[in-house]
């Protein structure tokens, strides 16, 4: 299947940041009460950091955003330093000035997971569904936390971390702290639903999962080539993360 969906080509990660925040400011200026799919991570810091500044010069009105994490590491609590609850406050919605009520992120310290998950897609649906979900890539080719073998008609859910996984992100941790072994992760049908998706990868360890979601067989393996059934994918690379695609 070839790959149907408009692809922006930086030159480096500094220029690449700004295209995603740009579609998305663009949307938030048409309607500030849109429905985002947020990401953690470290490519999505400088997307944030444009958006708030946006806000911050009023050129944006980002109060009223109703926004939805893709993930969050089981047994942690949104208190902890390393949770991606904890990384949103320090680094979009505190700053950003939304409120914490429009923002939800599964509960990592939930005493069910399942029912927790399960809340978590009622929560997305009772909201009328993600207008626009920003997305990352693993070097595994991950979107969520959606790892290779993951079944496309996934949903919300616990998960077990890829080894491969665990190693990239025991960077965000401190020296000593183990990466936990598990998270809850909006599934890739979740991920498929929401109406407009923007990816944003950079950086040559991620030249081999871009290859394989662009080019490569629409195939669990590659959990992120499940976006060449969707209908709107912006997908913005820079030249290294782009430097495995064939010519
Ligand atoms: C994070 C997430 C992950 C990351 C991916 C890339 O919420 O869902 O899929 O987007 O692991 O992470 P970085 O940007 O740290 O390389």
């Amino acid at each position: 299947m070839t790959f149907p969906h408009s692809i922006q080509l930086a030159r480096n990660p500094e220029e690449a940041a700004p295209r995603a925040a740009s579609l998305l400011a663009g949307e938030i200026a048409a309607d500030p009460r849109i429905v985002v799919g947020l990401a953690t991570g470290g490519s999505m810091r400088a997307v944030y950091d444009d958006l708030i500044e946006q806000g911050r010069t009023g050129v944006l009105d980002l109060g009223a955003l109703r926004a939805f994490n893709l993930d969050e590491y089981l047994g942690l609590a949104g208190s902890d330093p390393n949770a991606y609850a904890f990384e949103m406050r320090s680094v979009f919605f505190g700053p950003a000035g939304i409120d914490l009520a429009r923002t939800d992120i599964p509960r990592g310290d939930a005493p069910d997971p399942v029912a927790e998950a399960e809340r978590y897609e009622a929560s997305i649906r009772a909201a009328g569904g993600i207008d626009r979900q920003l997305l990352g890539l693993g070097t595994n080719g991950h979107i969520g936390f959606n790892e290779p073998g993951s079944s496309f008609a996934s949903r919300t859910r616990v998960v077990d971390l890829a080894p491969d996984t665990r190693t990239a992100n025991a960077r965000y941790f401190p020296p000593g702290r183990e990466v936990p072994t598990q998270a809850i992760t909006m599934g890739i049908a979740t991920i498929l639903e929401a109406r407009r998706i923007v990816l944003l990868a950079t950086g040559p360890a991620k030249a081999a999962a871009v290859a394989a979601m662009i080019a490569g067989p629409r195939h669990p393996d590659c959990p992120a080539s499940a976006l060449q059934a969707h209908p709107h994918v912006d997908v913005i690379l820079d030249v290294a993360s782009a430097a495995a695609l064939p010519a």
